[in-house]
């Protein structure tokens, strides 16, 4: 029979890789209770029309890379390929947007059907943060000092760069776009098929294109600077005061539209050239229009996600997770089987005694020569070992896994603060 595997681009996450990604989402976690973000679950299944009407009809995701399927109602339902649509939804649909401002944050996987490669897969996780009733451009310098203070808490900060652009409204953009198919248009011939393809769904797609043709046609292109009203070019200059302010370097590309169709004013992307072709760790943007788009009274909406397993990834190659990170046991408890009680109530005891320690007890037998080597292989530092004469002195044998020094007997009572002394040096 053949066996069963994980869907391609959809991987389990093992024991030994669980502990760096807790140790990343502890360091957000962390810095998001600092600005005082609250985080908020929604379900990971939604009407498919929910992503059509926010992400839009004609961008890569809905055309061609969600995972859709008639329920047995015979309603279209779709698995999340990201998060702002699903939030603002919950948002509205619980009241929390009426006269009041919300900063939020979610985590959790999204599923876009794309060619799977390193850092890109099927089902991903992201953590994502959006704000909502603020519509000055200091909501949206918070935003990106708040995940500049995320990457030097990982120390990942010097191989991280800010490229930021401002969208203008969608009426700028409109004026824009029919200029730049006009243009794009006059050079048809040299595009390639997907641009042909864009021209006519999703023009501005075209500016991201990879191809060294495309982008030496686009050195003529109009720029959408060009056509930003006022008010957003004061909102983008603002926000990139706050940024000078704060010393976070960025870099203005024109040609930043992101993949989504809700944005507006700001957009940003932190890329790094240490993973190779999926080098955007975190994006994000402004998008004032879109709770009215889904039927609501107008409100601002400014947001980011980042993906974990690329950050992650990113940490394991700067090699800056520090070592006590993994998974690992300080105590190992040894004990022949016939002590199973005594060495489970002191186990319970030690716990708490040194609720900082990660204390181990053998279980399922076995002779003290093949537990002791267990306790080597754990990583414990120190194994405790309880036997017959110890049970009868009251004391329990010390044995010194990871340096030489002989194994000592210590009273019971004396054990807690042995143990407390010797992991705080
Ligand atoms: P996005 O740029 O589509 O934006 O995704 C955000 C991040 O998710 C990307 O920068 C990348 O790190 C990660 N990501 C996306 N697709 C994949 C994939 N297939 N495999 C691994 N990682 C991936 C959004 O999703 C917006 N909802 C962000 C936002 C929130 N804008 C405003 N608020």
């Amino acid at each position: 029979m053949t066996k069963i595997q994980s869907l391609r681009g959809m991987h389990d996450l093992l024991p030994d890789q669980t502990s760096t990604w807790q140790y990343f989402e502890k360091i957000i976690a962390e810095i998001l209770e600092r600005y005082s973000y609250q985080e908020i679950r929604f379900p990971i299944l939604e009407q498919t029309e929910l992503f059509k009407r926010s992400v839009g009809e004609a961008t890569d995701i809905v055309e061609k890379e969600m995972y859709s399927f008639d329920d047995r109602n015979g309603d279209s339902l779709s698995l999340r390929p990201e998060g702002t649509a699903g939030c603002v939804r919950a948002c509205m649909q619980n009241g929390l947007l009426h006269n009041q401002t919300q900063r939020l944050w979610y985590t959790g996987p999204m599923f876009r059907h794309e060619r799977p490669q390193k850092g890109r897969q099927r089902q991903f996780h992201q953590i994502g943060v959006e704000a909502f009733g603020l519509k000055g451009s200091d909501i949206d310098a918070e935003l990106i000092l708040l995940t500049s203070r995320f990457w030097k808490a990982l120390k990942i900060d010097h191989a991280v760069t800010l490229q930021i652009n401002s969208l203008g409204t969608s009426e700028d953009r409109l004026r824009f776009k029919d200029e730049l198919v006009s243009y794009l248009t006059k050079h048809f011939e040299q595009l390639d098929e997907d641009s042909q393809r864009r021209l006519s769904t999703n023009p501005m797609r075209i500016l991201d294109s990879k191809n060294p043709v495309i982008q030496t046609l686009l050195e003529g292109a109009p720029v959408l600077a060009d056509f930003i009203d006022d008010e957003s070019r004061d909102h983008f200059s603002k926000v990139l005061a706050v940024l000078e302010a704060a010393d976070v370097p960025f870099e203005i590309n024109h040609k930043l539209v992101r993949g989504l169709d809700y944005y507006s004013k700001t957009v940003f992307e932190w890329v790094t050239t240490s993973l190779g072709a999926q080098g955007t760790i975190c994006g994000g943007g402004r998008y004032d229009g879109l709770v009215e788009q889904f039927g609501g009274k107008p409100c601002p909406g400014v947001g980011f996600a980042m993906g974990v397993e690329r950050l992650v990834l990113l940490l394991e190659a700067l090699d800056v997770v520090p070592s006590s990170v993994s998974h690992g046991v300080d105590v190992y408890i040894v004990a022949g089987s016939e002590h199973t009680v005594p060495s489970m109530v002191l186990a319970d005891r030690l716990r708490d005694q040194c609720p900082t320690l990660r204390i181990e007890s053998h279980c399922g037998g076995g002779s003290f020569k093949s537990q002791i080597k267990k306790a080597d292989k754990s990583g414990a530092d120190i194994a405790l070992v309880l036997g017959e004469q110890e049970l009868s002195d009251g004391t329990v044998g010390v044995k010194y896994l990871r340096k030489q020094h002989p194994q000592e007997s210590v009273v019971q009572t004396g054990l807690a603060d042995l143990l407390n002394l010797f992991f705080t040096d």
